[in-house]
């Protein structure tokens, strides 16, 4: 299958500080890559660098083409400002850690999820855009969703909420998400829930993924690749199996040696990364 996103050769500055230094990673058709490394390596800045949503302080440098569209690749970081917002939501979705600050507290989900649906397509009418906002709902298995529509955020429990955003980011059906750390706030059930979720609507929709987490067993959870971050570098890509088993760099192992199982011993400290 072919490439749909191609990171290249990518630079972000931030004043003095180099956050990430010429990293590149692709991410094929209806694949879920991963994307793990340690706190402050630079992922969530490379995947805001993608939609061009980092701050004005960012300088940023290097190639990011999307081949997601009709007409052949387009660098994503040289087209008009309106070009790329039709890409955004509707081509690439992304949705972030935290549930609670990404939903408008003051207005009722549905509403949200239909306005989201509404974004994209003029023609679609306020009946129109209620019923496809209650089946997104119903998709990501928000209970009584046609009854729940018109509740508000903090009515939800965070799995729900995240639910809800998972629901906002594909209802126009995009051909890639970006999933920056989605389960880091939920507790361990309800992340094993969004998991699950989240694999199933891959495959159901063909789906391509860029999740990104510092958590190896999680991306091992979801990822069919994986891509290792360290000091705004890529170190090491590969298929997430082998990674897990054959870490070839040492900063790898070092980030499995961190993760705790069944047999570590919990007398002795987390190793130190
Ligand atoms: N808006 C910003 N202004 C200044 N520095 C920033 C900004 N955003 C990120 N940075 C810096 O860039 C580096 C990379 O940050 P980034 O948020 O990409 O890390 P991360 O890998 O996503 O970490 P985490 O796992 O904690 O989310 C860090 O040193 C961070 O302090
Ligand atoms: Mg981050």
């Amino acid at each position: 299958m072919g490439q749909l996103l191609e990171i290249d050769q990518v630079r972000i500055r931030f004043g003095a500080t180099e956050a990430v230094r010429g990293a590149s990673l692709a991410v094929d058709e209806g694949e879920v890559l991963g994307l793990v490394g340690e706190s402050g390596s630079g992922k969530s800045a490379t995947a805001l660098a993608v939609l061009r949503l980092l701050g004005s302080t960012a300088r940023v440098e290097g190639k990011i083409l999307w081949r997601g569209g009709e007409g052949g690749a387009v660098d994503l970081m040289q087209i008009p400002a309106a070009a790329l917002r039709r890409i955004r939501g509707r081509e690439i979705a992304m949705i972030f850690q935290e549930p609670m600050t990404a939903l408008n507290p003051v207005m009722t989900v549905g509403r949200q999820v239909a306005e989201c649906a509404a974004a994209h397509a003029n023609s679609l009418t306020a009946k129109e855009a209620k019923r496809k906002a209650i089946a997104a709902l119903e998709a990501v298995a928000i209970p009584d969703a046609a009854r729940r529509y018109g509740d508000y955020p903090h009515q939800f429990s965070g799995g729900q909420r995240q639910r809800i955003l998972i629901a906002m980011a594909l209802i126009n059906r995009p051909r890639l998400l970006i999933a920056d750390e989605p389960t880091t706030a939920l507790d361990v059930t309800v992340q094993a829930q969004i998991l699950a979720l989240l694999a199933q609507l891959q495959r159901e929709h063909g789906l391509a993924m860029l999740f990104i987490s510092h958590d190896l067993a999680v991306v091992g959870q979801v990822a069919g690749r994986m891509a290792v971050m360290r000091a705004g570098q890529i170190v090491e890509t590969g298929a997430a199996r082998d990674l897990l088993t054959h870490p070839q760099h040492a900063y790898t192992r070092s980030l499995l040696a961190a993760v705790p199982t069944m047999k570590t011993d919990r007398e002795k400290p987390l190793a130190v990364v």
